[in-house]
């Protein structure tokens, strides 16, 4: 057991699969997986592992934001000697160039989070995916056909704001959209020498307020769920 993880030691897999919530975790259980246990479901953050095709994954909630993620990669990596993990999200895109369901593997998170810089004291205030999982999802998509296109991404501690402009930082870096917690997910990472990737569905395009309805929800998150299950498999 960790502080916010129940699970016992050896019952988390070496590659973990992280959406942000609880039920997407579930769904991908009861979807994808065979012989699953649900190993942890303190604060109701399910964590569960199975096999897919065979190998062992474990499939559970980030929670939203720095706070959330930080916690929950930290206590994996640390106390469950987890070496990958792989968030799989949802993002919002500042302009109609990306359009809803694109699905982007992300290189670098920009954030003006002092995330990194107070826990870690990493001063950067963008950071790389981590490892060799960033290409291991590019190579995977190529083999499934699927378009994922590499993109950096701010990740910012903000959803609702009053200023409709595009953030400095996200001028600054390049970023097409906005998703909250690769940032501290590669910060953790980073520190800890472990692998980390982010892959991205667009769910809303920011300034045309279009967004994927909860029933288109299901079916669009599955391909970015089978692209992070084949990227486990390597
Ligand atoms: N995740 C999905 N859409 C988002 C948005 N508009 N801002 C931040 N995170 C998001």
């Amino acid at each position: 057991m960790s502080v916010h993880i129940s699970a016992k030691k050896g019952e988390i897999a070496k590659t973990v699969l992280m959406p942000g919530d609880p039920l997407r975790a579930k769904y991908i259980a009861d979807n994808f997986l065979t012989d699953v246990t649900l190993v942890s479901q303190t604060r109701n953050i399910f964590y569960y592992t199975g096999k897919y095709k065979g190998k062992e994954i474990t499939v559970g909630a980030s929670g939203m934001g720095f706070p959330s993620i930080g916690i929950y990669s930290y206590e994996l990596f640390t106390e469950y000697e987890v070496d990958t993990i792989i968030r799989i999200g949802t993002c919002g895109a500042y302009s109609t160039d990306l359009k809803l369901f694109d699905i982007l593997n992300v290189e670098n998170a920009a954030s003006e989070s002092t995330y990194a810089k107070f826990a870690w004291g990493i001063e950067e205030d963008i950071i790389s995916s981590q490892g060799t999982a960033f290409d291991r999802i590019n190579e995977t998509a190529k083999e499934l056909g699927l378009d994922a296109k590499p993109t950096n991404i701010h990740s910012s501690d903000i959803f609702y704001r009053k200023d409709p402009a595009v953030p400095e930082i996200a001028v600054r870096y390049n970023c097409p959209a906005v998703e909250m917690e690769a940032f501290a997910l590669f910060a953790n990472a980073q520190h800890l020498g472990k692998n980390a990737a982010t892959i991205l569905t667009v769910s809303d395009i920011i300034p045309t307020h279009e967004f994927i309805s909860a029933d288109q929800r299901e079916q669009a998150l599955r391909t970015m769920m089978e692209l992070s299950l084949e990227t486990a498999l390597k």
